[in-house]
């Protein structure tokens, strides 16, 4: 493995497991860092660090590794990954902020590489809204977890809270490090969130869709080291970083935007909910009531932007769609995947619990022309890994 990891180590029992990631992680050929906080130092002696990673350990935000380099920029710059393990409810809490008061959490806001968090902590701590609203908020934002598992805890506690054993993070940062590797250079275009057809100046007809599907899948391919463009319809979500964002209001302006977009692309994955139809009359005016007269209005079909990009797919080029069913999903992606020209869909079944518009969360199988994958419920994150695995693996190169 030739990779520059940055390994953080906050105030946890589990620090004690983590000199033997660093072992590990030597034996495989990377050149490991150690930054530890204070506390940390109250569990493990730097000393145990420096011997095993055979390089120094970094404490402080003042000390300088060379004369022209303040260690923090330095470190983030280096870093083809950076690890933090354990990692505490207090560093959770304090990257969700962006606070940045010691070497560590100044590396972690500074840095450009992907960064993977091995929590480890109490149950109740694990398990608290605060600390869960802080792990959303970072998923959001594209960072990785490994664990923690259940079992007994330092505390005697049973229960989730556990690192994770220092081999199964290390098979996280090999497969991380190689998803990257394989679609670095890749122009990947995604569509996300709703559309919405107006009526009249003030109102519209669009849908449930929240953006949070395809913005995960952005930030999972950006991660990996594409060339993202996201074309998103009205969403509360900030763009992640990295990503080249083109806005849309209707199926027609989506239409127009990937138009101008497809043919430049190696992957198009489809998670937007494009309205079907849009109103066939749009009134210049705000429409007024009719003291209880009933109003008639008219819709007619949007295209199918997915077929519109279908039909002039480039060589060398994955078409990926999703599919949004109440009843039959397998069957009815099956007729999709085969109508809208994809080489794989995505099949939710949006009537599930956990599952479809405007959760975390999603339950989908993925199908192909050879085959589906049913896949259980997991985070819109890591059902974006799933998805550019698949990916990978159908244009033949590494998936995960
Ligand atoms: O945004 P979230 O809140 O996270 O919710 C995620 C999601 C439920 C929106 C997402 O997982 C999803 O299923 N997206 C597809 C929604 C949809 O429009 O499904 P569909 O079965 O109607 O369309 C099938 C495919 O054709 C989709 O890839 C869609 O983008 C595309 N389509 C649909 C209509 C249209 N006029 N043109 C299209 O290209």
């Amino acid at each position: 493995m030739n990779a520059n990891i940055v390994l953080g180590v906050t105030g946890g029992i589990a620090a004690y497991k983590t000199v033997e990631v660093v072992s590990r992680l030597n034996k495989l050929g990377a050149n490991v860092d150690v930054i530890m906080t204070q506390n940390a130092t109250q569990f493990v002696t730097p000393l145990t660090f420096e011997t095993i990673s055979h390089r120094p350990v970094t404490l402080d935000t003042f000390k300088r590794e060379q004369s022209w380099e303040v260690g923090h920029v330095a470190l983030a710059q280096k870093a083809d990954l950076v690890l933090v393990a354990p990692a505490t409810a207090n560093l959770l809490a304090k990257m969700a902020l962006g606070i940045a008061d010691d070497m560590l959490t100044t590396t972690l806001l500074a840095t450009k590489a992907p960064i993977l968090l091995a929590p480890a902590m109490n149950t109740a701590m694990w398990e608290a809204e605060a600390t869960q609203q802080n792990l959303r908020k970072l998923l959001a934002r594209g960072v990785y977890t490994v664990g923690p598992d259940s079992g007994l805890l330092a505390c005697r506690d049973v229960g989730a809270g556990r690192m994770s054993e220092p081999e199964v993070i290390v098979a996280e940062v090999e497969r991380l490090l190689l998803a990257r590797q394989a679609m670095a250079g890749l122009r990947v275009l995604v569509t996300a969130g709703p559309t919405r057809e107006p009526l009249d100046p003030v109102r519209f007809m669009s849908n449930r869709s929240s953006g949070k599907m395809g913005y995960a899948i952005a930030a999972e391919a950006v991660q990996r080291g594409a060339s993202v463009t996201l074309v998103s319809g009205p969403t509360a979500l900030d763009a992640p970083e990295g990503v080249a964002l083109t806005q849309i209001q209707t199926t027609q302006e989506l239409l127009d935007a990937m138009l101008r977009l497809c043919d430049a692309q190696d992957v198009i994955i489809q998670a937007a909910a494009p309205a079907d139809y849009r109103f066939v009359e749009v009134s210049a005016q705000k429409l007024k009531k009719r003291n209880g007269e009933p109003r008639t209005v008219t819709m007619v079909e949007n295209p199918d932007v997915a077929q519109a990009v279908a039909a002039r797919k480039q060589a060398g080029q994955t078409l990926v769609g999703f599919a949004a069913e109440t009843n039959n999903a397998i069957a009815n992606a099956q007729r999709k995947l085969r109508q809208k020209g994809l080489d794989l869909i995505v099949a939710n079944d949006v009537t599930l619990e956990g599952a479809g518009f405007d959760v975390d969360t999603n339950i989908a199988t993925l199908i192909h022309e050879n085959g589906l994958t049913p896949l259980p419920l997991m985070s819109k994150h890591a059902l974006a890994a799933e998805i550019l695995d698949a990916v990978m693996t159908l244009r033949g190169g590494a998936g995960s």
